[in-house]
């Protein structure tokens, strides 16, 4: 139950449906910044989605993006019948942005499948892969007024520090 998925036009159909049931959403952690205009719900943005976030998991000094890897969130185990339900982008190292701000890991859910436990899930196997990567403290924030980000990060274990910038910051240690 919930899988993080590199990107793959293999989870076109299901990657469309959430685009579009995001609307005008922001699709926190989708990457969608790194294309020259919106998502959307088309093979051709999935195709040129895809292409552009396997070439920007190396650091990027021009844009000061720093390396990053870009994940689908998946209901199921992962295989290719699973349907794609968010996004989850896991920074490897923290810029002064990301430290006060953005934190390691950003991550979103499509409404229609939200209050499932996928957020939650989805973001544990993100700590898992920062520890992977020898990150011993993930930093994962979220706007003050957002309930929903706060509850999923302290459900995660995370451990709260301090407000910035309208941000409340928490580290979560990953499983050794
Ligand atoms: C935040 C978000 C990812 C949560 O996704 P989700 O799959 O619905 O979350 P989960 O079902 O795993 O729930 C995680 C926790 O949040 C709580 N929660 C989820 N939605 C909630 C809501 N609307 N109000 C209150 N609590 C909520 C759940 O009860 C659960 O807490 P618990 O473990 O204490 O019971 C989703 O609401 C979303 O995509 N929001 C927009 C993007 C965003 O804000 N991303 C985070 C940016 S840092």
């Amino acid at each position: 139950m919930t899988a993080l998925v590199l990107p793959d036009l293999r989870w076109f159909p299901s990657w469309a449906a959430t685009v579009a049931d995001f609307g005008d959403e922001v699709m926190h952690g989708s990457g969608s910044w790194n294309l020259d205009r919106p998502l959307e719900p088309t093979e051709a943005s999935c195709k040129e989605l895809v292409d552009v976030l396997a070439e920007r998991v190396s650091a990027d000094p021009d844009s000061g993006r720093v390396a990053s890897t870009y994940f689908w969130i998946t209901a199921g185990d992962g295989d290719r019948e699973d349907e794609v339900i968010g996004f989850l982008n896991l920074r490897h190292q923290l810029n002064d942005w990301l430290l006060q701000e953005g934190g390691h890991i950003g991550y979103s859910v499509r409404p229609a499948r939200r209050r499932q436990g996928h957020a939650k899930r989805a973001l544990a196997l993100g700590v898992r892969r920062a520890g992977e990567l020898g990150i011993d403290q993930v930093l994962v924030t979220c706007d003050t007024d957002n309930v929903p980000s706060a509850r999923t990060i302290e459900s995660g274990g995370g451990v709260f520090e301090d407000v910035r910038n309208g941000k409340r910051r928490y580290w979560i240690t990953p499983p050794a």
